[in-house]
């Protein structure tokens, strides 16, 4: 959800700007737009939908020899998706240039003193007050650095922005509070600033993290970084260990169709060296350190968004089974907002992918505030969430482009699963039942490969049910959060309706929607409640209703009572999960490209939501 790229230095800043902005495509965006400062120069070109757009605007042999320059994918938020509304925006002297990621919250007072003032605003944008704002400033005699600051002094709300001025060309200003922003440096005069790393790995590794209400001043010859009140301050440079590979698509046609076969090893890459068989449980260097305060938590709430909370709803089955510490799963757009009640030797853990999302950021800072213990399951390392929390666990599934998250998700649970072992094992979960499940957890690769070798099996049943526009997605217990996450694949891919329920409460609404046009897709494996599962079956049957099971490999009797079966491999049921979904995924996947749509960048949807 909009992405930024500055650059400073002696290169042509172009080609700089339009790699960074495709590397954050992924982000989802719907306009685009740059702005570079030369020699008191400005070149400035804006375009509506895709960077392809963009360049087609702008010529990359236009000689610009180094200089600074922003750059922004726009998702929109305050005005439509138009080229007025495009970033950058200017000031009225047109000196200042700013690009912007957040949510101005008191823009439109800051607007009326400023048209007041005489200023011409010409986009629908809460970000135009910020040049504007900063001009007023400049006006005043202040530096460009001060004007910034005073600027920030009056502005509430969240940003990473980015700000070039052309009474200090050599400088691009940086600034950071509570959305995404990092900067990358090299030995050679090269400074960056990006709203995450994946946009810098071409040109270095160095990278340091700003924390909110800093802000970095980069140019061709060097970097400071100071608080927004003026204080200088020595940040330490990390050096990533991503892959280039990492973000190719590697052969494959599509990020998510290399992610969906890059689950199995995204579970690998969570367990490796977590498991200690001998004493059945696991070890989870991140939480060590607070491993006698969650000996004695009673109570563990998980907060997340999206696929994340999908995760987190197995999580608390997972928690509440294996160690019988109570848990409950919340929307942190909830959380955030309602009077969450937080007793002692509790507990909050969220669960990100970006480690960037505005919602389960600010409810972590509310559990925070009520002085609850915080942990976090994030992908991105040294993102926010993961640096906000006491402790946690990082899920190490390489970058995740797919807007839809597929690897994460499993690797997600597989970490739920490490956590929910480790707490049991603090508690009632005897050696046996923990060597079992260490056991088991190291062979679902294995058996997730063998569901990725039937990929030709499910594109032929996505063809099959592609002519459906309804979808009622079923299961129970450990696959009830499954069916929500192969029903909300599919919509967010494929743009049909599909809904996930869980299969006891057919009864009580969507049955009446039943008939043979409503197909459903049932996850029927073979345990604890598979009869429960078959009776559902029966009722849709019933009706007319089509169904696609999701069965165990082995139930033959299945297949006299579904349309159509997708087996999977026999596993223990809290770990049922991982393995139930991958087909899901892949039929969602299918179904998606049948239907001709961009899978990668589902219309309106952005990969990290950093705006609530
Ligand atoms: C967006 C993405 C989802 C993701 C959710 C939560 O909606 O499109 O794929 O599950 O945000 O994101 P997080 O980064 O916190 O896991």
């Amino acid at each position: 959800m909009c992405g930024i790229i500055g650059y400073a230095g002696n290169k042509n800043p172009m080609p700089i700007l339009i790699g960074g902005l495709k590397r954050l495509e992924y982000r989802g965006y719907d306009s685009a737009g740059i702005a570079i400062l030369n020699a008191k120069k400005f070149y400035v070109q804006k375009s509506v939908g895709k960077i392809e757009q963009l360049v087609k605007k702008i010529s990359y042999r236009q000689n610009i020899e180094g200089g600074v320059g922003i750059g922004h994918t726009r998702w929109a938020t305050h005005g439509k998706p138009t080229l007025t509304n495009a970033h950058p925006h200017n000031s009225c002297d047109n000196k200042i240039w700013v690009a912007h990621n957040g949510i101005i919250e008191n823009y439109k007072d800051i607007k009326n003193q400023l048209i007041a003032k005489g200023h011409k605003f010409k986009s629908e944008t809460d970000t135009e007050v910020i040049p504007h704002l900063i001009e007023e400033y400049s006006k005043k005699g202040f530096d460009f650095k001060k004007s910034v600051r005073l600027a920030m002094s009056d502005i509430k709300g969240t940003y990473a922005l980015t700000i070039i001025n052309s009474d200090e060309p050599d400088k691009l200003i940086a600034v950071k509070n509570s959305s995404p922003l990092l900067i990358g440096i090299t030995k050679n005069g090269q400074y960056f600033a990006a709203s995450d790393a994946t946009a810098l790995l071409t040109h270095t590794r160095e990278i340091i993290y700003l924390n909110d209400k800093e802000m970095a001043v980069l140019n061709g010859t060097g970097y400071q970084i100071e608080t927004i009140s003026g204080q200088s301050i020595n940040k330490k440079i990390e050096v990533l260990k991503e892959k280039e590979e990492s973000i190719q698509k590697s052969g494959f046609p599509h990020f998510m169709l290399k992610e969906i076969f890059e689950e199995p090893e995204a579970v690998e890459n969570a367990i490796n060296g977590r498991l200690i068989y001998k004493e059945g449980t696991a070890k989870l260097g991140g939480i060590e350190t607070i491993k006698n305060e969650l000996s004695k938590i009673n109570h563990l709430t998980i907060t997340a968004c999206g696929t994340a909370y999908l995760a987190g709803q197995i999580g608390e089955y997972l928690v509440e089974e294996l160690s019988g510490v109570s848990s409950k799963v919340e929307y942190a757009s909830e959380f955030r907002y309602k009077n969450p009640v937080i007793k002692n030797n509790s507990a909050i853990l969220a669960v990100s992918q970006s480690g960037e999302t505005a919602d389960t950021l600010a409810a972590l800072y509310e559990a925070e505030r009520k002085n609850c213990l915080t942990l976090g399951i994030v992908n991105v390392v040294g993102s926010s969430i993961a640096r906000q929390t006491h402790a946690g666990i990082y899920n190490h599934a390489g970058p995740e482009i797919g807007v839809a998250s597929t690897k994460v998700f499993v690797s997600q649970l597989s970490v739920l699963i490490l956590l929910a072992l480790f707490l049991g094992r603090q508690r009632n979960l005897s050696l046996t039942e923990g060597k079992k499940i260490i056991m088991e957890l190291s062979s679902l690769p294995k058996k997730m490969r063998q569901i990725l070798k039937q990929a030709p099996l499910i594109k032929k049943m996505a063809r099959k049910y592609s002519k459906f526009d309804n979808f009622l997605y079923l299961g129970r217990k450990y696959n009830m959060p499954i069916a929500y996450e192969g029903a909300l694949k599919l919509k967010e891919i494929s743009y049909v309706h599909a809904e996930g329920y869980g299969a006891g409460e057919m009864k009580h609404g969507p049955i009446a929607m039943i008939n043979k046009n409503f197909p459903s897709v049932a996850i029927a494996t073979t345990n604890s409640v598979y009869e429960k599962m078959e009776s559902n079956i029966e009722e849709i049957k019933a009706r007319n209703g089509r169904v696609l099971a999701i069965a165990t490999k082995g139930n033959k009797k299945i297949t006299k009572l579904a349309d159509d079966v997708i087996y999977i491999p026999k596993t223990l049921e809290p770990l049922e999960p991982i393995l139930t979904v991958l087909p899901l995924h892949l039929f969602a996947y299918y179904f998606g490209v049948l239907r001709g749509f961009d899978v990668d960048k589902p219309r309106n949807l952005a990969k990290s939501v950093t705006v609530e």
